[in-house]
């Protein structure tokens, strides 16, 4: 007999957390049904299940219909450490139990990575009725399910380690919805919709790169269940991010197949570059802001406890000391008309190290994307806006600054602003590429076909039948 919630830490030898974790499913499946995709619910769709932790394990793929999918409860295997290696606990035990101490902060760490999980399934649920093509309408269901397995996966923290606060919390990350103007999600890019396909894998490649780097900076976590609770989701997040960063790199394909054939691709129902970048600036800055302050006091304490990590914390090449008590992070801003140097000391600045490792990637997949249009020789780049742009929270949101992260006035600011993100008629130019393509093989007029297929069918395969 299949086991109500697969999972990998015997789970039938804890019967009180088994009964808790079975009450709280059918309120789980009850989300998914009314949140999750809109529409097909009785089609068949070839996804990945994630079986085990072990090589292979993570990656059963099978046809499923969404409403059978089955979300298990998955940690990775023990860490070679077994001690904590950074803050001002070095050297104690890694620990099993939440420390009284920092109950309330853990559960609000996890809390908060929780909440986005559904928060995302809720902003595409409508994605599905416009899919540029099956593969591709497979990758969002594949995001969604795993996006809602990562709730799981959170949900078994609070559960098995917070107690009656725990379950409540539970209940409440099914009650909150993106956008809802009584009970939003708790950070606000979470909030904004998903509009359209663009906006999906802008979103992919930004917004769910943030769930890398504060998943990774939860890796590190002393309290051991959440390092390796939230090192196997990486695994996921990584496929999440890769279809943003080859989605974008598509519609960029597309675009620059069309312009090299001097045609205007938005007299053709696909999407001019400058709008493709708009949605860059839209989703890059909206989601520099997830990483909170730059001068941050919770973060020095997360650090100080061995909570959370910077990025590869565990990595003695990237970091001789991790300590963090010397030092101090160093940022430019315009204050008082000039420049100034501003010093944060390091342990309050762990958000600004983890945002400036998150800026690298991005570059690094923008760089990505424009030898596409190197290949095409249209002369024209994508950039990635500074870090200082549009902020409305940190060191960066007092005084405006443009793309280039130079001063300006709030007046011009609100021209750039204009200028730099999609106006209405962007979002109804994009809105009239969006047609459903559902035939096996065959992509919509805005984006150049996948390379390949996935789950080692070919990229002409039917990857979701419907019924
Ligand atoms: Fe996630
Ligand atoms: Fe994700």
């Amino acid at each position: 007999m299949l086991e109500a919630i697969p999972n990998n830490v015997n789970l039938s030898d804890d019967p009180k957390l088994q009964r808790a974790l079975l009450r709280w499913q059918p309120q789980f499946k009850e989300w998914w049904l009314d949140m999750g995709p809109d529409g097909f619910q009785k089609d068949e769709i070839y996804l990945r299940t994630a079986v085990s932790v072990e090589p292979g394990g993570w990656a059963h793929w099978d046809t499923v219909k969404l409403p059978d999918y089955r979300f298990g409860i998955f940690l990775a295997g023990p860490r070679k450490l077994e001690e904590i290696y950074f803050g001002d606990n070095i050297g104690r035990k890694l620990w099993t139990q939440v420390p009284g101490e920092f109950r309330k902060e853990l559960r609000r760490l996890i809390v908060t990575q929780g909440d986005t999980e559904p928060a995302s399934v809720e902003q595409q649920r409508q994605l599905g009725k416009t899919a540029p093509s099956l593969i591709d309408l497979r990758a969002l269901f594949q995001v969604n399910a795993e996006e809602a397995r990562h709730l799981w996966a959170m949900v078994y923290l609070l559960h098995s380690h917070f107690g009656s606060d725990g379950r409540a919390e539970a209940e409440e990350l099914l009650q909150r919805r993106s956008g809802h103007p009584d009970h939003p999600r708790i950070l606000q890019a979470f909030n904004k919709p998903i509009r359209d396909w663009l906006a999906f894998f802008c979103f992919t490649t930004f917004t769910d790169r943030d769930g890398k780097f504060q998943l990774a900076s939860l890796a590190e976590s002393s309290f051991d269940p959440l390092a390796r609770t939230t090192n196997f989701m990486l695994t996921e997040e990584a496929f999440h991010m890769a279809t943003g960063e080859k989605g974008v790199g598509r519609v960029i394909e597309r675009t620059a197949q069309l312009m090299r054939a001097g045609t205007d691709p938005a007299a053709v129902g696909a999407i001019p570059l400058g709008v493709i970048q708009k949605y860059i600036n839209e989703w890059s800055s909206a989601t520099f802001d997830l990483f909170g302050a730059e001068d941050s006091s919770n973060a020095a304490t997360f650090f100080a406890a061995g909570l959370k990590g910077r990025f590869q914390e565990g990595s003695d090449k990237r970091y001789a000391d991790h300590v963090a008590l010397e030092g101090a992070y160093e940022a430019e801003v315009y204050e008082g008309g000039h420049w100034t140097r501003k010093e944060i000391p390091k342990r309050r600045a762990m958000n600004a190290y983890l945002l400036d490792a998150y800026e690298d990637e991005c570059r690094r997949v923008v760089g990505k994307w424009n030898k596409v249009l190197e290949r095409y020789d249209i002369g024209e780049t994508l950039t990635l806006p500074s870090l200082r742009f549009n902020r409305k929270v940190g060191i960066y949101s007092d005084q405006p600054y443009d793309a280039h992260g130079q001063p300006i006035t709030r007046a011009a600011l609100d021209a750039e602003i204009e200028r730099l993100l999609p106006n209405p008629d962007d979002y109804a130019l994009v809105e009239r590429c969006m047609v459903p393509v559902y035939a096996p093989g065959k992509v919509a007029n805005w984006i150049a076909p996948p390379d390949k297929g996935v789950g080692g069918k070919p990229a002409d395969f039917a990857y979701v039948r419907f019924h």
